[in-house]
């Protein structure tokens, strides 16, 4: 399976945990590392080169810091301009048909900080967007999993980030796709 992790994140040089998983998975074979903030500083979108690199891999991952409960602007802007109408979906649209999604999502706390006890959503609640994106072009939703920026330990805890995120990234390029990584 060939694996393509579309990273938005803006402003990697400052980042802890995504710059840290980035490092540990693009040299993986069979993964592609794509940068979109890099690849496009200024905003503007190659359609064409994006629906190339869709249709060469198998399993599409976003990888991004949740911001505002929601994608960065860029993938929000990535999609409007890529999955577009008798491509992505629509009757004739079936280009990405039978592929898999996969959410690997920074935070800024901790997961235990989500969720009904909190009086708050689940990351499942909040990612449901993406994951209705996927199901209208007829993907295979994968689930997400989430990397929390909280505590002082953090620094401590990346190598065990780096090392699950880098053995999953492993997983999926062997073709062994889980139905849903983290159900939270
Ligand atoms: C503009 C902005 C909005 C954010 N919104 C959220 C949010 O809604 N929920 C959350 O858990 N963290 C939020 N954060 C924290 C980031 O998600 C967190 O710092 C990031 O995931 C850490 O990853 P990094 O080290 O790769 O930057 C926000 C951060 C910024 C700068």
């Amino acid at each position: 399976m060939n694996v393509l992790i579309l990273l938005a994140h803006p402003n990697l040089p400052e980042s802890r945990i995504n710059a840290t998983l980035r490092d540990a998975v693009r040299e993986l074979s069979g993964v592609h590392v794509h940068d979109l903030y890099s690849a496009y500083p200024d905003g503007f979108i190659d359609v064409a080169r994006e629906q190339e690199l869709l249709l060469a891999h198998d399993v599409i991952v976003m990888q991004f810091p949740m911001y505002w409960y929601s994608t960065p602007p860029l993938l929000k802007a990535w999609q409007d301009a890529v999955l577009t109408h008798g491509w992505a979906y629509g009757s004739k649209g079936v280009a990405l048909a039978g592929k898999s999604l996969l959410i690997a999502v920074s935070i800024g706390g901790d997961q235990a900080g989500y969720g009904r006890e909190h009086g708050q959503f689940t990351l499942t609640e909040l990612l449901r967007p993406l994951e209705a994106t996927a199901c209208f072009c007829s993907m295979k939703f994968l689930g997400h999993v989430a990397h929390g920026a909280e505590d002082t330990d953090l620094h401590e805890r990346l190598p065990d980030m780096a090392q699950s995120y880098r053995a999953l990234m492993q997983r999926l390029a062997a073709g062994d796709l889980p139905p849903v990584v983290d159900s939270r």
